[in-house]
């Protein structure tokens, strides 16, 4: 398991992380993905808004849609998001379809959308690597994004390279230990 953990969670919270090297050459099946975005649409969100949309491109399938997301992407996170099968953007409806109010949690439950998706694909050995490294505004020129709906994300979807299949630099950057603040650190008030 890839994260030591000073407690005990469920295994996919061990697995769960964000792989820069992905297998190039093996595809994620329409069947998992679906999967991927049932988790995503079972979250939890204010007034049960579901904020959250995606728009997803599957090299092989819906390749415009696969290079519109790469072409928004910053050099930085192209140079290794080029080898995942799935790419896409998180998107949130920043207004209530109930009363046309602003949202002031569509960001957050997106995050919370997205985190269920992450930990559905850790499940299943398949792994999600958000980015923020992205052009906002070429997001909305290439896929015609209407006023209130807010890219926040593009994620990278697929399987990690085996160790040793990858590219060289790629996977000494998955090998950092892995680091996280203490719970104390966290938890700010009161105490169990
Ligand atoms: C909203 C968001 C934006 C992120 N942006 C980037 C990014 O542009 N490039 C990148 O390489 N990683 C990005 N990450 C990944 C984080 O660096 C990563 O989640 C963090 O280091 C913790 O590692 P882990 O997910 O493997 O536990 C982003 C993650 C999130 C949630």
């Amino acid at each position: 398991m890839r994260n030591p953990v000073d407690h005990d969670v469920q295994n996919v919270f061990r697995k769960r992380w964000s792989p820069y090297a992905y297998d190039p050459d093996r595809d994620v099946s329409s069947e998992q993905l679906k999967s991927l975005f049932e988790a995503a649409r079972w979250a939890m969100s204010s007034f049960n808004a579901q904020p959250w949309r995606y728009i997803v491109g599957v090299r092989g399938r819906s390749d415009d849609i696969w290079k519109g997301v790469y072409e928004t992407l910053v050099d930085g996170n192209r140079e290794w998001a080029r080898n995942a099968p799935v790419l896409a953007l998180g998107l949130a409806e920043l207004n209530y379809e109930h009363n046309g109010k602003p949202n002031r949690h569509a960001a957050h439950d997106l995050g919370a959308a997205s985190a269920s998706l992450a930990l559905e694909a850790a499940a299943r050995g398949l792994a999600v690597h958000q980015m923020g490294g992205f052009s906002v505004d070429r997001a909305r020129e290439l896929f015609d994004l209407p006023d209130g709906v807010e890219p926040y994300t593009a994620m990278a979807i697929g399987y990690p390279a085996e160790r040793g299949t990858g590219e060289g630099e790629l996977e000494k950057r998955d090998s950092k230990p892995r680091q996280r603040k203490a719970l104390n650190e966290l938890v700010i008030r009161g105490g169990f």
